[in-house]
């Protein structure tokens, strides 16, 4: 379970000044739900998911993953939260592109020292999962779209994440490719998988258990 206590985030902006991102949101996110997050550009949306998997910390409140309080984590506290408990997965693929399908899948369990056998064999049980069996070897430019999106996914998944936080991950995708990606996350959260996914796409959020919209900052 997430649990987000009273948080408040404000970035200081240099010469901008103060932006109040989020203010004052409290949630609870169960295990295994799959929440869609909506609003404006710069309501808040991606400085949420950044908050929920400790790639920033909340300038006031709380935020608790597995009752665990992530919000006062250290930089290396955070890091390995971040190893051990979410995968992300961005509008942007970010494959590594000098390396095959199968290594970008492996990246996590090298991360976590995995031998390279029990890696190899966890990274094709993740490109099986995901219809990507026959492109283990393939180099991520020779992957469509959807495709490419996928792997991300296992890659996300491969180090046995349990929360996956995508912001827009369908916004590079056509209509068929995104909707199998909301497939993928559908079953995911089915097998337990806890899913935060940003959209703009209000098909795709009705797909979701649940819609979160932000405006300045505040959950509506
Ligand atoms: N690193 C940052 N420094 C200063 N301001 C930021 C930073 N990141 C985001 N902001 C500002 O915080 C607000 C919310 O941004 P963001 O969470 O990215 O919104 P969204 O993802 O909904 O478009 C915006 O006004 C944005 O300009
Ligand atoms: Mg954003």
């Amino acid at each position: 379970m997430i649990e987000i206590k009273d948080v408040t985030k404000i970035y200081n902006g240099g010469k901008a000044g103060e932006v109040k991102a989020l203010d004052d949101v409290s949630l609870t996110i169960e295990d295994g739900e799959f929440v869609a997050v909506t609003g404006e550009s710069g309501s808040g949306k991606s400085t949420l998911l950044n908050l929920i998997g400790a790639l920033d910390a909340p300038t006031q409140g709380k935020i608790y993953v597995g009752g665990q309080d992530i919000s006062g984590f250290s930089e290396e506290q955070a890091a390995k939260f971040r190893r051990e408990n979410v995968g992300f997965v961005f509008q942007g693929f970010y494959l590594e592109e000098s390396f095959s399908v199968l290594v970008n899948v492996e990246i996590p369990l090298i991360l976590r020292g995995a031998d390279e056998k029990e890696r190899e064999a966890r990274a094709r049980e993740m490109l099986e999962k995901f219809d990507l069996a026959d492109k283990a070897e393939a180099m991520p430019a020779q992957l469509s779209g959807g495709q490419m999106q996928r792997v991300c996914i296992a890659r996300a998944l491969a180090g046995g994440a349990k929360l996956v936080l995508a912001d827009e991950p369908t916004g590079n995708l056509d209509s068929v490719s995104g909707s199998a990606v909301i497939d993928v996350f559908r079953k995911l959260a089915e097998e337990g998988v806890t899913i935060v996914m940003v959209t703009h796409n209000k098909e795709f959020a009705a797909r979701c258990d649940r819609i979160i919209e932000l405006k300045d900052g505040r959950v509506q």
